[in-house]
C-alpha cells in the first residue's frame, strides 16, 4: 500500500501534521533526514513524498539535512515519484538569492540586496550601500543573522567582533532596510499552490518570526506578553495583487506549499523578502480567526488528495 512520506529533520514541527493526518486516517511514514545511507540501486517506496526540509536545520545539529534531502529528492524524482515541494523548492529554501531571482523574474519587487561571499567581503559589500541596512544569512530561517545597521563602520565592528555569526553557506546578505510605518509584516500561506490565508505578524519585538507553535518559547516570543495579545493575526478576506504573482512563482518553481513574507514601506510599496517552503502555522491565531480550516488540516487534505491521485497500488517502477 502506498502512503504519505514526510521528509524532515524537526519532529516538533511535524507534530501538528501528524495530528491532522491521523484525524483523516491517512497512512504516513516519516523520513528523518539527518544522516543515513541511500543505495541508488533500490527504487523508492510508492506514495506521495512531502519535503519539509528546513534551511535552519544546522541550528538543530542537522548540518547536512538539506544536502541529504537534495540527494533523496533527486532519487525520488528520477523514479517519477510524486513529490510535494521537490528539489527546486529545496534549492529556494536554502538560498534567499535564489528566492529573490525567482520573485524578480515574475515582477515581484524584492529589497535591494548584495551578497557577500566570505566574512572579509561583508564590510566591502556595505560600503556605498545606502543606510540603514540589515544583514541576514543567505541560508536562514528563524531570522538568522538579521541585524540592523546605520553605517558601514558599525557593521565593521560587528563583523570583526565575537558576535558575528556567518551564514552556514558562507553567504551574508546586505539588504536595504524597509521601514514599515506600522511594525508588522504579512505572511501569505499557500497550500496546493493556492492561497490559504494571510497572517499579519507583529514585528515590534524583534526579527525571529517563526510562527510554529514550537518556536513560541523563544525569548522574542515570550507568550506572557501583557494582555495576552498574539503576535500573529489572520487577515480576513486577504486580497492583494501579489497573490496571483506569488502563485505563478510557486508554479514555476515546483513549490506547492509555502509561506511568503512581504513588508510595506511608508509609500505603500510592498517588498517581498522570504519564501518559506517549510511553513508552520500559529494555532492560536487560527483558533482566534475561527477559520474552519487550519493550515496543517489543509496540508493533510492536499496530501490525501495527492495520495488518491497516485493510487494505492502504484505500478512498480522501472529500475
Ligand atoms: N529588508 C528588510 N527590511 C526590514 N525588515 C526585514 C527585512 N528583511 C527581513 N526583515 C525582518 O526580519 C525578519 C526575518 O527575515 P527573513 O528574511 O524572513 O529571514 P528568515 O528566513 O530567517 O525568516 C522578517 O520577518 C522581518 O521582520
Ligand atoms: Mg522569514
Amino acid at each position: 500500500m502506498s502512503q504519505i512520506h514526510v521528509l524532515h529533520e524537526n519532529a516538533a514541527w511535524v507534530e501538528p501534521l501528524r495530528v491532522a493526518l491521523r484525524e483523516r486516517d491517512l497512512p504516513f511514514a516519516e523520513w528523518f533526514l539527518d544522516s543515513g545511507t541511500l543505495d541508488l540501486i533500490h527504487s523508492p517506496p510508492h506514495g506521495v513524498f512531502y519535503n519539509r526540509m528546513s534551511a535552519s536545520s544546522h541550528t538543530r545539529g542537522h548540518r547536512y539535512g538539506p544536502e541529504y534531502a537534495a540527494a533523496v529528492l533527486a532519487w525520488l524524482e528520477r523514479h517519477g515519484r510524486r513529490v510535494v515541494n521537490g528539489g527546486r523548492a529545496l534549492q529556494l529554501e536554502v538560498s534567499k538569492v535564489a528566492q529573490y531571482a525567482a520573485l524578480e523574474s515574475h515582477g515581484v519587487r524584492t529589497p535591494r540586496t548584495v551578497a557577500a561571499i566570505g566574512r572579509e567581503r561583508v564590510v566591502e559589500a556595505a560600503r556605498g550601500f545606502p543606510p540603514p541596512f540589515i544583514t541576514k544569512h543567505n541560508r536562514a530561517g528563524k531570522g538568522l543573522g538579521v541585524r540592523l545597521f546605520h553605517d558601514a563602520e558599525a557593521l565593521g565592528r560587528y563583523v570583526e567582533g565575537v558576535a558575528f555569526e556567518p551564514s552556514v553557506d558562507g553567504i551574508t546578505l546586505i539588504q536595504e532596510y524597509i521601514e514599515a510605518p506600522e511594525p508588522f509584516i504579512t505572511r501569505v500561506e499557500f497550500v496546493g499552490g493556492r492561497l490559504l490565508y494571510a497572517v499579519r505578524v507583529d514585528t515590534s519585538q524583534g526579527f525571529e518570526l517563526c510562527p510554529a507553535d514550537a518556536c513560541r518559547v523563544d525569548d522574542a516570543f515570550c507568550p506572557a506578553g501583557e494582555g495576552g495579545g498574539s503576535l500573529f493575526r489572520i487577515v480576513e478576506g486577504f486580497d492583494h495583487p501579489l497573490v496571483a504573482r506569488y502563485e505563478r512563482v510557486l508554479a514555476d518553481n515546483d513549490i506547492h506549499i509555502a509561506g511568503i513574507e512581504f513588508i510595506v514601506d511608508c509609500h505603500g510599496e510592498a517588498y517581498t523578502y522570504d519564501i518559506n517552503t517549510n511553513t508552520n502555522y500559529n494555532s492560536e491565531a487560527e483558533a482566534v480567526a475561527g477559520a474552519g480550516q487550519t493550515g496543517m488540516g489543509a496540508i493533510a487534505d492536499y496530501l490525501g488528495s495527492e495520495l488518491r491521485g497516485v493510487g494505492h497500488i502504484a505500478p512498480s517502477a522501472v529500475v
